[in-house]
């Protein structure tokens, strides 16, 4: 049967103490909706609508372009309230998969199982077994089946002892939706109209409901608040760095490593400690790095070393490149093969030929660098004049100096040399060495100068 997904993100999340909307809090990089959508994404319903309300114009901003059908509730009077503002949209006849926005780790998997064991009940819904349930609505039930959910404010203290809570996640079929949901009242502890309140009301008109319980709490856990936003990312983390090291990575302390997006990686990749992952990074064969890096959406092919306390951003590393300690790769960077980039080297928007070498102490930027090149220490590619960024080219073979200057627009060629401490402005030309520093004199009748008397 066709499904129309709806995904509730109009809360403003009180419980998070934050100006921001609660549903666009990052978790691993991105909004808690998005994780949301992603994932429901995988199922290839008909339609997606997200309810907004509260931030909406934000909300809908940072989901743009992603063939979304936003709905408004103007007022947040509850979850049920919410899904009453779709009714009109959804595709008559589908069955409409319910998600919470603040639900971020559901798993595609877990959702179609969920509906694949419910092709004929009413209403089905995804429960699952809290260590402290506090907060979450509980489920009752009578001779083993479902009868109705309870929220927190609403149970009595015997059904707060309950463990059985409401994940959020709820189907309901398609030719039930209208009647199920338009039933829904306010008559409770919050005055809300809660979408919980459904299951009630398909049991006592006699409908099937059905629960199917989550067998990995962890991926139902609600964000209310700071501690459990906290939580899921702590496990978020975890199922990263657990399938990494399912996938052959060494991880030298699993608790010590941020992954805030996605890593692929090949063979014998070691990671060490206090290392932070951000966006799409991948990872060769044989890719080690060291502690305290941060990288992001950047990919490093076999072989490559990156030293500890280095920072790479949207970065394409080759084969066999050896970077750090203490290096910063800066965004649109290219790296060939065999490069070595050593400490306190800056690069930007640049591109460094096979095997060249920029070991220390230097800022590349604007760059076209070809291959065998050896830049000396201190070298300083001067790329902007005060209004204007310019580019410098380096040919393959040249060799700089020490404490050189390239001041852009400049092209060094093929093999030339450049003497240490010059300041290039003009073309050197290819196989000359080249030199802008004044010749070295001592001055014989110099002496020291000496403290006057006062
Ligand atoms: C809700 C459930 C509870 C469940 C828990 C699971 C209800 C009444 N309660 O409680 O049974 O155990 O989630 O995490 O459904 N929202 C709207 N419009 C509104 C109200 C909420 O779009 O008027 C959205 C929120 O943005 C959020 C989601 O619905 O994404 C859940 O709302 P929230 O206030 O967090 O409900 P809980 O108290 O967590
Ligand atoms: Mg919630």
């Amino acid at each position: 049967m066709p499904l129309s997904i709806v995904i509730l993100a109009a809360g403003q999340g009180t419980r998070m103490k934050s100006a921001r909307p609660k549903v666009l809090h990052s978790l691993a990089g991105k909004p808690l909706l998005q994780h949301v959508v992603d994932s429901s994404r995988a199922l290839e319903p008909e339609q997606i609508i997200v309810v907004v309300g509260h931030g909406a114009d934000q909300v809908q901003q940072s989901m743009q372009g992603q063939e979304l059908y936003f709905v408004s509730q103007h007022e947040q009077l509850g979850t049920g309230h919410a899904v009453q503002q779709c009714l009109d949209h959804i595709n008559p006849g589908n069955a409409v998969l319910v998600l919470f926005g603040d639900v971020p780790l559901i798993r595609a998997e877990t959702m179609a199982s969920m509906i694949q064991r419910s092709r004929e009940d009413a209403v089905c819904i995804l429960s699952f077994e809290a260590d402290n349930p506090f907060g979450y609505g509980r489920i009752i039930r009578k001779q083993n089946s479902v009868q109705a959910i309870v929220e927190q404010k609403d149970a009595t203290s015997e059904q707060q002892a309950i463990n059985e809570c409401f994940s959020g996640l709820m189907l309901i079929r398609g030719d039930k939706l209208q009647q199920l949901v338009n039933a829904l009242d306010n008559d409770n502890a919050q005055q809300e109209y809660y979408l919980t309140d459904v299951v009630d009301i398909a049991v006592t008109n006699g409908d099937t409901v059905a629960a199917v319980i989550c067998e990995d709490p962890a991926e139902v856990i609600g964000v209310n608040n700071q501690r459990q936003l906290a939580e899921v990312e702590a496990l978020y983390r975890a199922r990263q760095v657990d399938a990494l090291m399912e996938h052959g990575v060494k991880i030298y302390d699993p608790a010590r490593i941020d992954v805030r997006g996605v890593i692929e990686a090949g063979k014998d990749v070691e990671i060490d400690i206090n290392c932070i992952f951000e966006g799409t990074v991948t990872l060769g064969n044989n890719v080690r790095i060291g502690a305290n890096c941060v990288i992001r959406n950047t990919s490093i092919a076999d072989g490559s070393v990156i030293l500890p306390m280095t920072s790479i951003d949207e970065a394409v590393i080759g084969r066999n490149v050896s970077i750090g300690p203490f290096a910063r790769i800066r965004p649109g960077t290219g790296l060939a093969d065999e490069v070595k980039i050593g400490n306190f080297v800056e690069t930007k928007k640049s591109n460094i030929g096979l095997g060249s070498k920029v070991s220390h102490l230097s800022y590349i930027g604007d760059t076209e660098m070809g291959s065998e090149v050896n830049i000396g220490a201190g070298t300083i590619t001067c790329n902007y004049d005060g209004a204007n960024k310019s580019r410098t080219i380096i040919e393959d073979g040249v060799f700089i100096g020490s404490d050189t200057q390239l001041v852009a627009p400049v092209r060094v060629e093929r093999n030339a040399t450049i003497g240490a401490g010059s300041t290039i402005t003009k073309t050197a030309p290819a196989d000359k060495l080249t030199i802008s520093r004044a010749k070295q004199v001592t001055i014989g009748t110099w002496s020291k100068p000496e403290k006057k008397e006062k």
